[in-house]
């Protein structure tokens, strides 16, 4: 083993999280920037790229930066308020966690730090089946933080990757039912994508434990490249929708659905609502940005639609909702959040997407979630016909 000290991306020692939050952090962006601080080189490449030439991954913000805000003024904001329901859960604000792998790559805490900082803001988290603690020992932190907080939590969910044998599957299913979670996220765009990020000593997708390594594209010059290899083999399909659907009676959400035939296909196999989401660009490079296609999938389906990939601003929750969607999930913020500042950070950048999206709110006169639709959004008169104003 080398005893060279790990460097972060800018060739420099990594940081320690701060201890306090710096005044000058005062929205994501921020986060994003002093993250690389804190993070050692390698794992900062794998959490900030996507596939290929990155081109889905920026088109993710241009898509956002491209909507236009239409505000209204004077609206009574007395009795104004962030919260819905969703397939049962109070949400506080519709802002929740996406599943992420290994927490512990940018802080020894890893989700235990990030669920209660979650909790404590009365924030939804979506556990990622590659965590880097177990799903029980995350839903005990999730637990304990809601107790210490005296209010409600935000709601626990737990994202399933199918296993290459079933029983596995189902072993994690059972585990995340008998841990308390209260809904099932179905991740579908990623069985098959490149990999191969070696975990650094200390970091272990902890969920896995005694289950054979999952399968990846073959490196290998000769032989099968993808077709015929297990990884081909084993991916799961829709008949394993309807096998899913059959085993819990949990909420299930199917994650990664960028299309309104896939959309249809998913609420007929039995999922209770849908993200919508191209996995933050890092799986199919050219994918279509979810924002762009919401407005399709919410016309071709009736279930409750979440969207994530490229949520950075309290403007961007707000123009997910003008499009169709309920809530919306965010994925490297918390990693840069937890990086930076560790639970302390993940706490407030919650608390920042919150402020904005309160801020947004007030600003376009929408006094409840319900106040935001299409009609909040400029329409270019050279591309559709303009709403009446
Ligand atoms: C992810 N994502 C992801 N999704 C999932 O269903 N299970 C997982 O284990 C992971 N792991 C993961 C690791 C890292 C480092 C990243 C950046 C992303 C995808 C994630 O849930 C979400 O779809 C995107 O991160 C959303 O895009 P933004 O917010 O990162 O732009």
């Amino acid at each position: 083993m080398s005893n060279t000290p790990s460097l972060n991306a800018l060739g420099q020692a990594i940081q320690p999280a701060r201890t306090q939050i710096a005044a000058d952090t005062q929205s994501l962006a921020d986060y994003a920037q002093q993250a690389i601080h804190h993070v050692e080189a390698h794992a900062w490449c794998h959490i900030e790229g996507g596939s290929d030439q990155n081109l889905t991954l920026q088109h993710n913000r241009a898509a956002f930066d491209a909507l236009r805000l239409l505000p209204r003024h004077l609206a009574d904001l007395r009795h104004a308020h962030t919260r819905s329901t969703l397939l049962g859960h109070a949400l506080e604000s519709p802002i929740l966690l996406a599943p992420v792998a290994y927490h512990r790559l940018v802080h020894p805490e890893g989700e235990l730090a990030t669920m209660r900082a979650a909790m404590a803001l009365q924030t939804g988290m979506v556990v990622s089946t590659l965590s880097s603690h177990t799903l029980e020992e995350i839903a005990a932190a999730g637990q304990q933080a809601t107790q210490d907080m005296g209010h409600g939590g935000g709601p626990r969910w737990f994202q399933l990757y199918f296993q290459p044998q079933r029983e596995h599957t189902l072993a994690l299913l059972r585990r995340a039912e008998a841990a308390g979670y209260t809904a099932i996220v179905w991740t579908v765009d990623a069985s098959i994508k490149r990999s191969g990020f070696p975990l650094p000593y200390g970091v272990e997708a902890a969920n896995l434990r005694g289950m054979p390594a999952p399968q990846h594209t073959s490196h290998l010059a000769q032989g099968p490249i993808l077709f015929g290899t297990p990884l081909a083999l084993q991916a799961p399909s829709w008949d394993d929708l309807t096998w899913l659907r059959a085993q819990t009676r949990l909420p299930l959400l199917v994650k990664g659905v960028l299309s309104p035939a896939t959309a249809r296909q998913a609420v007929a196999g039995g999922a209770d609502a849908l993200i919508v989401s191209n996995h933050g660009g890092r799986v199919l490079d050219g994918a279509v940005s979810p924002l762009e296609v919401l407005p399709a999938i919410a016309d071709a389906v009736n279930v409750p639609l979440l969207l994530d990939s490229g949520v950075r601003w309290g403007s961007d929750v707000f123009k997910a909702l003008a499009l169709g969607a309920q809530a919306v999930l965010v994925g490297r913020p918390q990693l840069h959040a937890l990086a930076t500042a560790g639970m302390l950070g993940v706490a407030h950048m919650l608390h920042l997407l919150r402020a904005e999206l309160e801020l947004c709110m007030a600003q376009m006169g929408c006094a409840t979630l319900a106040d935001i639709g299409p009609d909040c959004l400029w329409q270019s008169p050279a591309s559709r016909p303009p709403h009446k104003l």
